[in-house]
């Protein structure tokens, strides 16, 4: 399908006029794309801030040299953002900074902190660049980007245009929002299909695990009072050794094989059972994802490719652009109400004239 209408693309180049055969090329080449959200663009600052890009991109070189690891806690944040109320950076907003009727406070979701200071760091450099034109969700949006060609995986474009949300969301929902680690395939794959990524989508995507770090925690119940027996044993053992007890603060790496390097070394872990959560190993045990998995341990262009595309997919999730929400000026707090704010002022001016 995709190489007939490449080839009518280059037929209509040689027909019709040059305007229109360009216009058709680019529709070929937007197949490896998937659809773009309304009201997002892939030009969306070049004149308001055209040098948003270069920014991020020169700050988080020298971010990353100094802790490549902060690259896995801004993918991560992206993650979160995206899939909890959409990617509206609702995830930065401080709960006890948040403003009225705001009362619940967002989980723990064990972000690293350094990561929210990254982002709004890059926030007052970008201000200072343009003015106040660039939202906080796209910020985030393009730091997860630039983590994961920093650390060795595609280089790749994505639309821009969010608009920060003026809400976070409740435990419930963010709870409701990320499955926990100790899921099956099966339960990945339907949370997942919920936000209509399929699964292959679902496979790449957990390749996001080729970078960053888990906390004891989060996997110990694979290792007591019995170690899950997919599990390879010297890997449990290891693990056992750094988590003695299913309550140790310690941290382990997320790939064996390359834990600071974005390629497709993840998977070979699963091949070799040595996937982290259940969530990761399972995706190796279901005969829905299995041969994806095999597929992208042994070609790790094919595993970028559909990364990239299932990144865009997820980059969009429930996205609000135009008029909707806000540009933050701090990325921890929604704005203050102005509006009323001045809406009451002037009413207290016009009581007082009135008592006059
Ligand atoms: C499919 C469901 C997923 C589950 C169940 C899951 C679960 C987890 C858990 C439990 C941790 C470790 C937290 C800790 O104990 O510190 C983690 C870390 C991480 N996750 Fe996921 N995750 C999922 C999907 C994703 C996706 C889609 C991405 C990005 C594309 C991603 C990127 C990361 C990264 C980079 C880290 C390391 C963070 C760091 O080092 O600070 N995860 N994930
Ligand atoms: C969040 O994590 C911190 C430290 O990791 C812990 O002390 C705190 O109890 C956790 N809070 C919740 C609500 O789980
Ligand atoms: C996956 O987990 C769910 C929820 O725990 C369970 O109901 C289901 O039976 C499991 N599926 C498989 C194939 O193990
Ligand atoms: C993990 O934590 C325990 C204490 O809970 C400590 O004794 C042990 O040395 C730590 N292991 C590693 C590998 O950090
Ligand atoms: C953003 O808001 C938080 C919470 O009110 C505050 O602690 C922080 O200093 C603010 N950051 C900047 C750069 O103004
Ligand atoms: C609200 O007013 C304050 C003070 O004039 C200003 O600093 C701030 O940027 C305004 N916020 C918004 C959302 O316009």
């Amino acid at each position: 399908m995709a190489s007939i209408s490449c080839m009518s693309a280059i037929l209509s180049f040689l027909l019709i006029s040059i305007f229109l055969s360009v216009y058709n090329i680019e529709v070929c080449e937007a197949q490896a794309r998937p659809p773009t959200a309304k009201g997002l663009s892939y030009t969306f600052y070049d004149k308001s801030c055209p040098k948003l890009k270069s920014i991020v991109r020169s700050e988080l070189k020298k971010v990353f040299n100094k802790d490549i690891a902060q690259a896995a806690g801004l993918l991560r944040l992206h993650f979160h953002d995206c899939f909890v109320q959409g990617c509206d950076g609702s995830v930065l907003l401080d709960g006890s900074a948040s403003g009225p009727g705001e009362k619940e406070a967002p989980p723990n979701l064990t972000l690293r902190p350094e990561a929210f200071k990254i982002i709004e760091n890059l926030r007052g450099l970008l201000e200072k660049s343009c003015g106040r034109v660039v939202s906080c969700s796209d910020i985030t949006a393009l730091t997860a980007r630039d983590a994961v060609f920093l650390s060795g995986g595609p280089d790749y474009e994505i639309p821009l245009g969010r608009r920060d949300g003026l809400t976070f969301a409740t435990r419930q929902v963010t709870l409701d929002n990320l499955p926990p680690p100790s899921s099956n395939a099966s339960t990945i794959l339907s949370s997942l299909a919920t936000k209509n990524l399929d699964p292959t989508d679902v496979v790449a995507l957990s390749g996001g695990h080729t970078i960053g770090i888990s906390h004891c925690s989060s996997f110990t119940n694979r290792l007591y009072p019995t170690q899950d027996p997919v599990m390879d044993k010297t890997f449990g053992n290891n693990l056992r050794r750094t988590c003695p007890a299913a309550n140790t603060d310690n941290t382990t790496v997320l790939d064996i094989r390359s834990p600071n390097t974005f390629d497709n070394k993840y998977y070979v872990d699963l091949l070799n059972r040595q996937g982290l959560f259940t969530s990761d190993q399972d995706l190796y045990t279901d005969k829905r994802t299995k041969g994806i998995v095999s597929d992208f341990a042994v070609n790790q262009n094919l595993f970028f490719e559909k990364f990239v595309f299932a990144m865009l997919k997820m980059g969009q999730l429930n996205v609000l652009t135009g008029k909707q929400g806000e540009i933050r000026a701090n990325c921890s707090v929604r704005n203050a109400n102005n509006k009323s704010l001045l809406t009451s002022v002037v009413e207290d001016v016009v009581e007082t004239l009135i008592e006059m």
